[in-house]
């Protein structure tokens, strides 16, 4: 039991991926640690987001092997699914990880607080609506990791049943027959990928004229290809303007501002999360809240009162990645302790959304680099011609290399590495590394890929750039 007025080195309100990095760094550090979590610590990428997603993503790849199995010689029936068991076993592998960071939290001394953490005057953090509401606890830092939760539209009420976010849709027990899936971003995607995979209609319905807008377009084109030839309809363009509930069961029309409206059993929304900032900081504080409800923090997390840090989802303007929060965790803690700190660069965090074709990159698409005024030099090679990708039948998919143009002519500094296809969110390893060393592909090109493998097609895609490829011309 924690007492009101105990004193703390950092104390973090929020147990996500942003807030439970900083409590394991802190405490390595030897700091003594405090964190208020109003459900359970993992936050949405254990509990609601990635994890969760990924799972039904693999029950997604399976069922795919399983129904193409016949081509290797292996006679199966025709595959049924049966989701709640992929849900029970969501939750088990959810379970775990969970147990394992209570015990890696508790491991290192760190005390959790249940509850909602309002950030007072003076660093002090009041906890309210848990087990523990009505203690008050004070840090010599606060850290805000408050994460975000879905954004929702006007006119689609989500009732859980017939209009879900990522939230609800990641404890259904069984999938609906059709779904119209609201934004085409890296959730749209992955739950469009993998309903369309387990049977569903699917329609992607996406304010924008093309999905994926934050991918290379060139990657975008063939995630869009595949998905087309699964059969999934698009509406681009569209402007949604209502849904009306069946009488009776689930289900129900969605109304677009053009063109005909979609007869579906569920919508998913999925378009963008906001900060989840209502109560976090009380009036005194000189904390400033943007008009969207992020909170401000400069490049080394420092939010605008004194010792206190603001990290993860919460924050505006930043890729809204469990990793990126594990990044600013540890830039937020060696700031405190007046360590020597890089902030993070987040031209060059690395990206992976697990649709089926996986997308990975890091650095600046074509057109971001052409943007920004960068002469560039850019090469691709598809997996077509991969020896691993024939093998395992996935073929599907490409590396781009986007180089700034040297004085010569050629290929200088790497800006961009972009992956689509089998396995590539395993892959972008090199290619990140390639993007934040600020090497050039002659430079790359000297390391050697093992044979068969997939990553022979990074490899050969920087080889070209050097001007001589093997196999890419
Ligand atoms: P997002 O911002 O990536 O995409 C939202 C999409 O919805 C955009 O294409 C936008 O144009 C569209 N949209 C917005 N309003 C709309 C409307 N009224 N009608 C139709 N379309 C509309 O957001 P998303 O996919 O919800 O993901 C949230 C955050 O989580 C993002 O920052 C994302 O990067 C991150 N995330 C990353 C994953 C990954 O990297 N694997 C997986 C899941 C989430």
């Amino acid at each position: 039991m924690t007492t009101t007025g105990a004193q703390f080195d950092v104390v973090v309100i929020g147990g996500g991926p942003g807030g439970y990095a900083t409590a394991l760094y802190a405490a390595a550090a030897g700091l003594s640690v405090a964190i208020v979590e109003r459900d359970k610590v993992g936050g949405t990428c254990l509990h609601r987001g990635c994890v969760p997603a990924k799972e039904f993503l693999e029950t997604a790849s399976v069922y795919r092997s399983v129904r193409g199995s016949a081509e290797f010689g292996i006679t199966v029936g025709e595959p049924t699914l049966e989701f709640s068991v992929s849900q029970s076993r969501k939750n088990a592998v959810v379970d775990r990880l969970f147990r394992g960071l209570a015990g890696l939290l508790k491991g290192r001394k760190v005390t959790v607080l249940a509850g909602n953490g309002t950030l007072l005057p003076g660093r002090r953090v009041r906890v309210t609506e848990g087990v523990d509401a009505g203690t008050e606890i004070v840090g010599r830092a606060v850290v805000l990791a408050a994460g975000s939760v879905p954004r929702t539209l006007p006119g689609l009420p989500v009732d859980g049943r017939s209009v879900v976010t990522s939230d609800e849709f990641l404890d259904l027990d069984r999938l609906p027959e059709s779904v119209a899936v609201i934004g085409a971003g890296a959730i749209g995607c992955e739950f469009a990928s993998l309903l369309s995979d387990l049977g569903a209609r699917v329609t992607l319905v996406e304010a924008l004229d093309a999905i994926l807008t934050g991918c290379d377009a060139d990657v975008a084109a063939v995630v869009h290809r595949s998905f087309r030839k699964r059969g999934i309809e698009f509406r681009l363009g569209a402007q949604v303007k209502g849904f009306v509930p069946r009488p009776t069961g689930p289900g129900g029309v969605l109304h677009l501002a053009e063109g005909p409206e979609i007869e579906t059993d569920m919508v998913v929304v999925s378009v963008g999360r906001r900060p989840r900032t209502e109560g976090l900081v009380a009036e005194g504080t000189a904390v400033v809240i943007d008009e969207r409800g992020f909170v401000v923090a400069d490049r080394y997390q420092r939010t605008h009162e004194p010792s206190v840090w603001a990290v993860g989802d919460v924050v505006g303007g930043t890729p809204q990645l469990a990793h990126v929060g594990f990044a600013e965790a540890i830039v937020a803690v060696k700031c405190m302790l007046g360590e020597p700190v890089v902030p993070v660069d987040y031209d060059r965090v690395p990206w992976a959304i697990y649709c089926h074709p996986e997308v990975a990159f890091a650095g600046l698409t074509e057109d971001q680099a052409k943007a920004r005024g960068l002469e560039v030099v850019v090469k691709k090679d598809p997996f077509g011609g991969n020896s691993r990708a024939q093998i395992l039948g996935d073929t599907e998919g490409l590396v781009k290399v986007v180089a700034e143009k040297a004085p010569d002519g050629g290929a200088g500094r790497i800006v961009g590495v972009h992956m689509v296809g089998p396995w590539v969110t395993e892959q972008l390893g090199a290619g990140y590394l390639a993007v934040n060393w600020e090497a050039t592909p002659a430079e790359v090109a000297q390391f050697i890929q093992p044979h068969p493998s997939l990553s022979e097609t990074f490899g050969e895609t920087v080889l070209a750039l050097t001007g001589r490829g093997l196999h890419l011309g």
